[in-house]
């Protein structure tokens, strides 16, 4: 069973040992691998609590209710249902998207102070790529800035195996088959929803995403990375 099938089954395991889920049906709501106000001051508690209790649990709920009339969604993993995902109504993807989008998400952020750096590994395939860790970032700000209206900013791996930066709208993301979309394995992501942001940020997407920086979990986008090159 791949790995995300695995998270979405018994819940997240970042930290090493699985945490429990918050919902008994086909697709599930994972907890929070931290306390919702753990990322305080950058992002607030109850903006958390909303994101995951309500934003998440609502694509979750609806994906299940899609999956009663499309049964063969319960044979699919995550993964598999967005690489699938133009053979699926726009109510699958959305709420599909959403589901895989969050349960991402999540793990890509940290207490601040906790998440690390990048790996060698990593490092290296930035320089290469980007000339540095800051240009990197500023590409990245640039991607998450420019989506107009809802969606999200990605680093990704492409099939070739380079880093890229890009960007989706809605709750699309790297993983699904459609034309419009540059593919590749996302290791990082930043959610620019409004609901991810405005309780604290109002209109200011561009503090957000700078203040995000202090929470991104290093150590899981490292182990990302260093998982497509296996
Ligand atoms: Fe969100």
């Amino acid at each position: 069973m791949p790995p995300f099938a695995l998270c979405t089954r018994i819940g997240l395991s970042v930290l090493g040992a699985a945490l429990p889920v918050i919902a008994s049906a086909q697709f599930a709501l994972p907890a929070l691998p931290y306390a919702p106000e753990a990322l305080e001051p950058h992002i607030d508690k109850v903006t958390m609590e909303i994101h995951h209790g309500r934003h998440h649990k609502a694509y979750v709920d609806n994906l299940n209710t899609q999956a009663k009339t499309t049964p063969e969604l319960a044979n699919l993993s995550l993964e598999q249902l967005q690489k699938q995902i133009s053979r699926y109504p726009v109510a699958v993807r959305n709420n599909g998207g959403g589901h895989y989008n969050h349960d991402l998400f999540w793990t890509l952020m940290a207490p601040a102070g906790q998440g690390g750096v990048p790996s060698a590994a990593l490092t290296k395939a930035v320089d290469d790529t980007f000339g540095s860790l800051a240009e990197m970032k500023k590409r990245f700000d640039q991607a998450a800035l420019g989506r107009f209206g809802s969606g999200w900013a990605w680093l990704i791996v492409t099939p070739e195996g380079k880093l890229a930066i890009t960007s989706t709208p809605n709750q699309d993301n790297p993983l699904m088959d459609l034309p419009e979309i540059q593919r590749g394995t996302p290791i990082l992501g930043l959610d620019v929803w409004e609901h991810a942001y405005y309780l604290k940020y109002q209109n200011k997407r561009s503090e957000y995403a700078t203040q995000w920086w202090n929470v991104v979990n290093w150590k899981e986008v490292s182990r990302r990375y260093e998982a497509t090159l296996r």
